[in-house]
């Protein structure tokens, strides 16, 4: 009896801007200090993409790195969904900007905007795509230019993000390898604790919006933060039960990459030690989609994710929205 299929990701890639900005040199222009940021957050420098740079521009980089890592071409790519709060217009969708620069001509394609939980939803969407034999090569990126939208005066908040994308190339795999299960949850009641609160249909870009900065980031970080600690590690926990999966056979744990405090709670929870959590935040800060696909390639690239691994990936943001993927790495 042939196995059973599912989605499976077998390549990854990142599109980094060049551009340092250290907690050091926020030192100088806000009043904030490395050590604060350091002990809040774990945070110590972020990437910063030039003005001339897009988020499709490094969509795209990270999609022809994940696509030649696994060993595929544009035109092979039936789908492509970017996760993205941040897209280079508010329409089209960033999808299509990054299927034409990369020329996936027989894609179809288009944004999902779950903000930091945005790849982890592409990832299981994408999943159920591939595995009901509806597509056969599908590219999910999460990609931000945070950076954007921020407020460089409110020290609580333009300290946290910074910008990047990453993407995965998911393709029918067999058992036991691929997606193994995802649960996706939001709360639509929490919108008021982490906005952008115009720049949309509700409030357009005014004079007047823009002199309060009303198209930046607001965030009551502490109740974002409570919110935080409590469900990264349920969700993953029910995502592992899901998968029939005991927490103690995890492999390496890829969190979203907001808060060190965060991470460490949720891995208390999954009572994992931090050798198995994956943490790059004190080099690139809170990238929102991007975090958790960038930590996938250098977790691979560095070696730690080998074919067979028990993998979960979770992340929690905006919306409010959270979700998490158990998977059984592919390649
Ligand atoms: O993808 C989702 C994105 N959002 C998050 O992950 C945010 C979750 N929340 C957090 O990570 C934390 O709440 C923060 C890191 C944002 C803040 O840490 P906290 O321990 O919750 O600090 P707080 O907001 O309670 O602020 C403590 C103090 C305040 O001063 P007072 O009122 O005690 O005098 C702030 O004004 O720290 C002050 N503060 C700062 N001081 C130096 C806030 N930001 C800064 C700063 N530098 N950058």
């Amino acid at each position: 009896m042939p196995s059973k299929m599912r989605a499976g990701i077998v390549g990854v890639g990142v599109g980094i801007p060049e551009q340092v900005l250290t907690n050091h040199d926020l030192e100088r222009r806000l009043d904030t200090s490395d050590e604060w940021i350091v002990t809040r957050t774990g945070i110590r420098e972020r990437r910063i993409a030039p003005p001339h740079v897009a988020t499709s521009d490094l969509a795209a980089q990270a999609a022809m790195q994940a696509l030649r890592n696994a060993g595929k071409t544009p035109d092979e790519v039936d789908l492509i969904m970017v996760a993205t709060a941040t897209p280079d217009m508010p329409w089209p969708a960033t999808a299509c900007l990054v299927q034409a620069k990369i020329g996936a001509s027989h894609a179809a394609a288009f944004d999902l905007n779950a903000v930091c939980s945005g790849f982890v939803y592409a990832l299981w969407v994408a999943a159920q795509a591939v595995e009901t034999g509806a597509y056969r090569c599908v590219l999910v990126i999460g990609a931000d230019i945070l950076s954007r939208q921020l407020n460089w005066e409110d020290r609580s908040t333009c300290v946290l993000f910074g910008d990047g994308a990453g993407a995965a190339v998911l393709v029918p795999v067999e058992e036991p390898y691929g997606v193994l299960s995802g649960v996706l949850g939001a709360d639509g009641t929490g919108a008021p604790l982490l906005q952008v609160p115009a720049g949309g249909t509700r409030e357009p870009i005014t004079p007047e919006v823009l002199a309060q900065k009303r198209h930046t980031v607001y965030m009551r970080g502490r109740e974002v933060f409570k919110f935080a600690v409590t469900i990264m590690g349920e969700v993953s926990l029910q995502a592992l039960e899901k998968a029939g999966i005991p927490p103690e056979e995890v492999s390496l744990f890829i969190p979203h990459q907001a808060n060190i405090r965060i991470i460490q709670a949720a891995a208390e929870r999954l009572n994992l030690p931090m050798e198995r959590v994956f943490v790059n935040l004190e080099r690139y800060g809170n990238t929102s989609a991007a975090s958790i696909p960038i930590a996938l390639y250098e977790a691979w690239e560095g070696g730690r994710l080998r074919k067979g691994d028990v993998v979960v990936v979770v992340g929690f943001g905006a919306g409010l929205t959270w979700g998490a993927c158990v998977l059984r790495w592919a390649y």
